[in-house]
């Protein structure tokens, strides 16, 4: 060893990380009793870091490029090139722009009143019939996020779009067949959208002056120049898509005031729905880690990181730090009481500023539609049929075995 940072005593961990899944960070940081280990996955050399302060490294100082940073079958499938996750500096803070304003606090309530009218007729449509929570909310959200960003929801077939949309995120996590699959579909939805843009470019779709999509439709890079149609439609998908994977945490959130219904008193008396939306986010699993490529040498613990070296930050790990959270496997929001808001603590969205880094603009249309969603299970009248509410860590994303079943009284 070189330094600081030990390396794992097995040559390759492409195996232990498919054997062990969301826990296959954690197991090694006990392993090597620090916050970060070396080892290869896919054959490629990795250093794998956790922690408020790894994060901090990996996030400040634009040490990393995102560029060759993940499996390239999940880069296909959630984060085509020319996209906001691929640039870097002034471009990327351009671009990045865009998305914080168009996701602005102020255009978040339309998108959770839509939501809300959206997922009550598909409850009054089951008629009483059980409803998969992770299957089911997709189409809402995905109508909430089109009607949100102006496109005239009668244009767009949103079933269609929904599965799309889902089955990029739901295989991200896949090689093979189901991969290429929906690597074909995306293709078709990418059409889809520059199609969208093109036609709002042209007066043929009319929408709202201050929409998202008309924002997004003039969008002007750093330069002045308009988008192509091709990169504003991965961008229009970059809204959609991860709107309508909000889903996977509105499963974890009925699964949540199931396993504790003293939070259902609690949200009914308005008693903070932010600490218990924080708390399903931070031990839900869902993005595991976010990877960087070292745009230049630097020292970190002892060791010398070369340019062009490969780091993951273990999202997963650093939500569970005993030094960050006690008792991290207990679900108990009320941590949430004292937290002192360190940005690379709680971190299921990615580490850092949001305007400065890659972190997720997201979150305050995540936490929104979760808020929406947690209020409304509290007031509704729905039994939960017998069903494995258990959720497998080896299966990225993971969900609970049934996809959270719930029949809501018709
Ligand atoms: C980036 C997670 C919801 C739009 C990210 C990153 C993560 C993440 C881990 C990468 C951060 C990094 O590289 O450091 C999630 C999760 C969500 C969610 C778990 C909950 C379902 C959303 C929503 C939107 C959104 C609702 C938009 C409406 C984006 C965009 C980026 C991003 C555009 C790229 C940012 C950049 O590269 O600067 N998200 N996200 N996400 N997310 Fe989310």
């Amino acid at each position: 060893s070189d330094g600081g940072i030990p390396a794992l005593g097995v040559p390759d961990s492409t195996a232990g990380f498919l054997a062990d899944g969301y826990e296959f960070g954690r197991r090694r940081f006990e392993l090597v009793g620090g916050d970060a280990f070396r080892t290869r996955l896919m054959g490629r050399p990795v250093t794998v870091v956790f922690g408020a302060e790894a994060a901090r490294m990996f996030t400040e100082g634009s040490r990393f490029s995102r560029e060759r940073a993940m499996p390239s079958t999940v880069q296909h499938l959630l984060q085509d090139k020319g996209s906001v996750q691929t640039l870097e500096g002034k471009a990327h803070r351009h671009r990045k722009s865009l998305f914080i304003d168009v996701l602005e606090p102020a255009e978040l309530g339309r998108l959770r009143e839509r939501f809300v009218v959206a997922w009550g007729a598909q409850v009054a449509a089951a008629g009483g019939r059980p409803l998969a929570i992770a299957d089911a909310t997709p189409l809402a959200l995905t109508r909430a996020a089109l009607g949100w960003s102006g496109i005239p929801i009668e244009l767009v077939d949103t079933e269609k779009l929904t599965e799309h949309l889902i089955s990029m995120v739901d295989n991200a996590g896949r090689v093979g067949p189901s991969n290429w699959r929906a690597r074909a579909k995306r293709h078709g939805t990418e059409r889809w959208a520059s199609e969208a843009i093109i036609a709002v470019r042209h007066g043929q779709i009319a929408v709202a002056e201050h929409s998202p999509i008309a924002r997004l439709a003039g969008h002007r890079d750093a330069e002045g120049h308009p988008l192509s149609g091709e990169d504003a439609g991965v961008e229009l998908l970059n809204l959609l898509r991860p709107i309508a994977a909000v889903s996977r945490f509105l499963a974890f959130t009925a699964l949540a005031l199931i396993e504790h219904p003293e939070w259902k008193e609690r949200i009914r008396r308005g008693n903070h729905v932010d600490w218990f939306v924080n708390e399903v986010r931070r031990t839900a699993p869902f993005f595991p880690v976010v990877g960087g490529t070292a745009r230049g040498a630097f020292d970190w613990r002892g060791s010398r990181v070369r340019s062009g070296d490969w780091v993951l930050l273990d999202l997963w790990a650093t939500n569970h730090d005993r030094r960050i959270w006690r008792e991290p496997d207990r679900f108990d929001p009320d941590r949430f009481a004292t937290w002192d808001g360190d940005v690379n603590a709680l971190i299921p969205q990615g580490p850092g500023s949001v305007d400065d880094g890659h972190r997720c603009p997201g979150e305050g249309a995540t936490i929104a539609l979760m808020e929406e969603f947690a209020r409304f299970l509290v007031d509704a009248d729905f039994r939960v049929p017998p069903q494995d509410l258990s959720s497998n860590l080896r299966h990225f994303p993971a969900l609970p075995a049934d996809h959270m079943r719930l029949a809501f009284a018709g």
